[in-house]
């Protein structure tokens, strides 16, 4: 797939499979992949790690302005630094997951992470995922995909991704930690989870990863022919 180096964003909710397809979607095309998610993870870690209140805009920012974050092209995907300090299966951990919802409704936190996701995607050939990349972050970007599944399905492969980490959790748990961070996630009055008005919308609960790879791909060569 030559020609074009397009901007291609990713959104929607938690679990919805979001990072696994586009991770493979950026390496078929050549592209890089940026996950934003990662972002907002790493910075609740250092706070986390630093006692700055999760809830403390101008403390966070403060804290950012000192922050760098730097992804790291790996076999496994990638890895995640802070200031040189890897936090790749920190930011995964449970403590986190809890709390970056607050940490991502910040205004001035979403304001520098948004400036840096846009230096990122500049080039353009980038496959961003995150909630408000087709929104907010890339307004402008060639290809939408809003990814969407049911709580249950989504509950049901983070309860698997979880056992394959021997990360212990119970399902009934991890469904109404879903639905607690969809609700905080679509309800936040800073850059809300919502479908761009022409995202295209893929419901992947009864597709397999391949399938929704295929029809993102499908996607993009019918732009790239269009271009
Ligand atoms: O996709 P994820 O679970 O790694 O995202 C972690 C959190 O960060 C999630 O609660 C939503 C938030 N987030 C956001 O607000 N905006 C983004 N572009 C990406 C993630």
């Amino acid at each position: 797939t030559m020609g074009k180096q397009l901007r291609i964003a990713i959104d929607g909710p938690a679990s919805a499979g979001k990072s696994t397809v586009a991770k493979l979607a950026a390496h078929r095309l050549g592209y890089i992949y940026c996950d934003t998610g990662a972002m907002y993870r790493a910075v609740t870690w250092w706070a986390l790690q630093k006692k700055v209140a999760l809830d403390d805009d101008l403390a966070l920012a403060k804290m950012l302005a000192q922050l760098e974050i730097k992804f790291v092209p790996a076999k496994e995907g990638q890895r995640v630094f802070v200031n040189n300090n890897e936090v790749t299966k920190e930011i995964r951990m449970p403590t986190v997951t809890n709390n970056v919802s607050t940490v991502a409704a910040q205004v001035s936190v979403r304001k520098v992470l948004t400036q840096r996701q846009q230096e990122i995607a500049a080039g353009g050939g980038i496959v961003m995922d995150g909630r408000d990349i087709g929104t907010t972050v890339l307004p402008d970007a060639e290809v939408k995909i809003f990814l969407v599944a049911s709580v249950k399905e989504r509950a049901l492969r983070r309860f698997r991704e979880n056992q394959a980490k021997n990360i212990p959790t119970s399902l009934t748990k991890l469904e109404f930690e879903i639905e607690e961070r969809d609700r905080k996630d679509s309800t936040r009055t800073v850059s809300p989870l919502v479908k761009a008005e022409d995202a295209i919308k893929v419901d992947t609960t009864s597709l397999s990863i391949d399938e929704v790879v295929t029809k993102i791909m499908r996607i993009v060569e019918n732009k790239l022919e269009k271009a």
